[in-house]
Parts: structure tokens; sequence; C-alpha cells
């Protein structure tokens, strides 16, 4: 990759990235904010998103009047500006770039919209060409990078080895740390994009014991990383199109999704110019959460615990009860359907009619009964539960045979480049540091006792080494 040497800031005219950097929309509404301490109400700006939401700009509030918000879970508070991808909650849309999500499955294969995320238009056939060989050209690691897999034991989560290893990637790659210009952007893109499957199909490899297996040129980004995971080394590769063809689909669902967790964590973790990889291991880490990413691995297990469909309605009753979460149902920002777990839907359908043993058959049919029992209950309309992304995918992927283990991790491989994409904006401008304040409520003032005047108290038993010290045994 040719190397622009200067500082090229990418809100310059000389980027490539001048056009996407997202730009503050200008006030254009006020409110008024009345305090029961102060005369003169507040004047506050509203801005307003290309969509029509309005946000109250309180950036200054504490400054101004002494006061702050308080938003648990940031349920109505924006922390940035994106032009990345857009969520209609309400409408149950999606659109990466200004493009709908069900334009781009049917059309486009994941690298396709990759070059789309980062560079905020779809590749020509020679863009394309040349971004595919520059994957491919990074689908490498260090010789001495791969000692760090002997060191994890067989059975070890995958998940686990993602975080340690992507992390590690920051000892490796030196030369990209504060994307100083539209080469190094482009450069670590590029990285994360291609190291993703690698230290993935690396990761399963270890944790069964297997010999690891490299990519090739004559396969494609999304069969490579099938190969590189399941390649048996004694037999012949071959892969069946229609499980290429879902598993495309469902990286280029999972891809991109405005703010959520392990985005934001991303974003947050890159706002003290950390190292771009250490920042990523910080979006594996959250998203490793059977609340998040992880919960296509949850869906799974619930739905193979649930004995028959006739038990369905004791397991909604234990959920009305708060005994119970369903894995794969509700969302934050979609209130009333996942577009994403639609079209995931019918390709499980599909999968399952094809591919799919007794077991997988009938996990299926407890899944839609599930799913249909849910949407006809009241209790579940009223707070506006319905499947999500996650609720169908693990079925595809236990139906194709991946383990559940590996379920996280496929979402892990897809949305590292919403995770890049991110932080290369978040980048864009002088990000002010993520540090959001707390309410506290602890205590203040203590007067503080020296060691001679406290009272003893009884030492926690988790404190107290309870372990028999080991007895040499008597050889003599
Ligand atoms: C992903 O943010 C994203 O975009 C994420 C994601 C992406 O692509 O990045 O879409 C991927 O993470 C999808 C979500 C996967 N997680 C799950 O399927 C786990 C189960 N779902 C829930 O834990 C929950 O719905 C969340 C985490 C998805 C959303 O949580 P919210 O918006 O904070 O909602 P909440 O926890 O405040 O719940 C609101 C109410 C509560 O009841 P009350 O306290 O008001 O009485 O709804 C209930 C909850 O108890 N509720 C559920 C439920 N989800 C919410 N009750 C039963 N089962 C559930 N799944």
């Amino acid at each position: 990759m040719e190397k622009i040497s200067k500082t090229c800031d990418p809100r310059s005219k000389n980027s490539i990235f001048s056009e996407i950097i997202p730009k503050e929309p200008k006030p254009t509404e006020k409110c008024l904010l009345n305090f029961s301490d102060r005369k003169k109400p507040l004047e506050l700006d509203i801005l307003v998103s290309e969509d029509g939401t309005r946000f109250i700009d309180v950036r200054n509030l504490f400054d101004r009047t002494g006061y702050c918000i308080y938003d648990p879970g940031f349920t109505s508070t924006a922390h940035c500006c994106s032009t990345i991808s857009f969520i209609d909650g309400i409408k149950g849309s999606l659109q990466y770039r200004g493009f709908k999500i069900s334009d781009l499955v049917q059309n486009c294969t994941y690298l396709e919209v990759c070059f789309l995320l980062i560079f905020g238009h779809l590749p020509s056939k020679n863009e394309l060409k040349s971004f595919e060989d520059a994957v491919f050209r990074e689908m490498v690691v260090h010789k001495n990078f791969i000692h760090l897999y002997d060191c994890f034991e067989k059975n070890t989560h995958p998940m686990s080895i993602m975080i340690g290893a992507f992390g590690a990637l920051s000892a490796f790659i030196k030369d990209s740390q504060f994307l100083y210009n539209d080469s190094d952007r482009i450069a670590t893109a590029i990285h994360v994009l291609a190291k993703m499957p690698l230290l993935a199909a690396f990761a399963f490899r270890t944790s069964r014991g297997l010999p690891l297996i490299k990519p090739k040129k004559k396969y494609s980004f999304v069969e490579n990383f099938l190969r590189m995971m399941f390649k048996n080394q004694h037999e012949k590769w071959k892969l069946d199109t229609r499980i290429l063809q879902t598993i495309e689909k469902i990286l280029i669902v999972h891809a991109e999704h405005e703010q959520n967790i392990s985005t934001c964590s991303v974003r947050i973790a890159s706002s003290s110019i950390s190292n771009p990889y250490a920042c990523i291991a910080a979006g594996l880490a959250s998203l490793w959460g059977p609340a998040h990413g992880a919960a296509n691995e949850a869906v799974v297990s619930m739905l193979e615990e649930i004995p028959s469909k006739e038990m369905i309605p004791h397991i909604l009753q234990k959920v009305k009860q708060n005994k119970l979460r369903l894995a794969g149902f509700g969302h934050r920002i979609y209130k009333n359907f996942d577009p994403r777990a639609t079209i995931i839907k019918e390709s499980a359908q599909i999968i399952a009619d094809l591919l799919g043993n007794e077991e997988d058959k009938k996990l299926m049919q407890i899944a839609l009964t599930l799913e249909q029992a849910v949407l006809n209950d009241s209790y579940f309309i009223e707070k506006k539960l319905y499947p999500n992304v996650d609720f169908y995918a693990g079925l595809i992927l236990r139906t194709i045979g991946i383990p559940k283990d590996m379920y996280a991790v496929i979402f892990a491989v897809s949305r590292g480049i919403g995770w890049i994409t991110h932080l290369i904006e978040a980048r864009s401008s002088f990000t002010k540091i993520g540090r959001p304040r707390q309410i506290y409520v602890g205590l203040l003032n203590q007067t503080f006792k020296k060691m001679e005047d406290r009272e003893e108290t009884p030492v926690h038993p988790s404190l107290i080494d309870d372990q028999k010290p080991f007895t040499w045994p008597k050889f003599n």
C-alpha cells in the first residue's frame, strides 16, 4: 500500500473520507428548560437528524447550570454523530450508508458491503477486485504470532482466545496507531477485516486441538474463512454453495448496527487515542455477553432445553414471572420487528429443510411455535418484544454443524468491519474522551481510623485458604 507520509485530516478535501465524515447538524429549533430554583428558563438548542429525530443539545448544561442528566444504559442519549448506518426502530428498517439491508443481502458479497461501509460508496468492479486482493494479502500473521495459540488448552472457549489474540495484534502491527492519514486508516481497516477470519479460524482449530489451516487465493473471503475452520486435513475441501450463500448473508446482516454496545465500546476505548487493535479487543469483550453477541448461542441452548412445543406456555409463564428472559427476543431500538430477523428466518427455514436432521427440524418447529406464541401474547406485545437477529441465526449455524461456542465468534468476524469503520469515523474529529458522569450515593467525609483503633470483624470465608496443605506421601 503506497504510504502517504504526511498527516491528512479526514475532514480536509485531500482525504477520501471527507465526504462521509459526519457534520453536526446546525441547531434549527430551541427548547426551554424550567428549573424550580431559577427564575429564567434555560434555552437549549435542538439538533434534528436526517430522519427527523430531535436531540436536545445538553453538552453545556453542567457548565451553564450545574445540572447533569441521568440516563442509565443511554436509552435516550446520543454520544456522537454518524453517517455509517441507520435503524428505523418503528418501521423496522436498517440501512448501511443509505442502502437498505435487503438490497445489500440480495445483491452483494460481504466484502462488497465492507467496501461500502469503509468508503461510503458501492465499489466499481476494479475497486472491488483491488479491495479483495488487498484483504487477501493481509490474511497473514507474523510467524511469532502463531505461538500465542500454543498457550491455550484444548476446549478453551474460542472467544477468550479471540480477545487475547486480537489485543496481541497491537504488538505486531505498529504502523497505524494514530491513523494520521488515509493510508493508515485504510491499512488498519484492511488489517482488521483480514485478520478477523484468520484469528477466528485459528481460535476454533486451537480449541479443538487441530492444526492451523492457511487461506488460499482461489477461495472467496467467506469460503476461506469456512475452509480455515473446517478443512479436514486428510480430505479434499468441498463446500455446498447453499451453505456459502447463507453464511455470506449472516455476515452481511451482522456487519454493522449503529451504536450497539460493542461498537460503543470500541468508540469509547478509541476516544483515549488508544491502539486500534486493542480497541477492537474491547469490542470483542463486550460482544461476548449473552445479552449481545452471544445471544445466538443462548437461543440454541434455550431451544434445546424445551422438550416439546407443549412446554412453551409454561416457559412463557416463567418469563412473565420474571424468572426467565427469552434469548433472541427484544431490542433497544426495534419496536416492531428486526428486518434482519426476517431475512435470517427465511434462510433458517430453507437450510433446515435442505440440510437439517430430525433434531434440527424439531428445533426449528419449536422456534417457530415459540415465536408465534410470543407475537400473539399481549404481555409481549405490550413490551414490544419481537425476535431479533440472533433468534434464528444460531439455528442456521447449528444446522450447518458449526459448534455453539463459535456463534459469537462468527458474529465478531462479521462485526469487525462495523467496529473499525466507527473507529475511523470517531477519530475523524477531535474526539472528546468518553467519560460519563455518575450519581454518587456512597459515603462521604469519613473519619479516618488508625489500624489499632479498628474493631476486628470476621474475615470473609472467601479470603481464607481452606485448601488442605499438600502433604507429600511418605515414600519411606
Ligand atoms: C444484539 O444494540 C444492538 O443493535 C444489538 C444488536 C446488534 O446488531 O449489535 O442488534 C445485536 O445484541 C441483539 C440482542 C441480543 N440479545 C438478546 O436476545 C438477549 C435478550 N434480550 C434482552 O436482554 C433485551 O431485550 C436487550 C438487551 C436486547 C434490550 O434490552 P433493553 O432495551 O435495555 O430493554 P430492557 O432490558 O430494559 O427490557 C425492557 C423490558 C423489561 O421489563 P420491565 O423491567 O420493564 O418490566 O422488557 C423486558 C424486560 O424485563 N424484556 C424481556 C426481554 N427483553 C426485554 N423480557 C423477557 N425476555 C426478553 N428477551
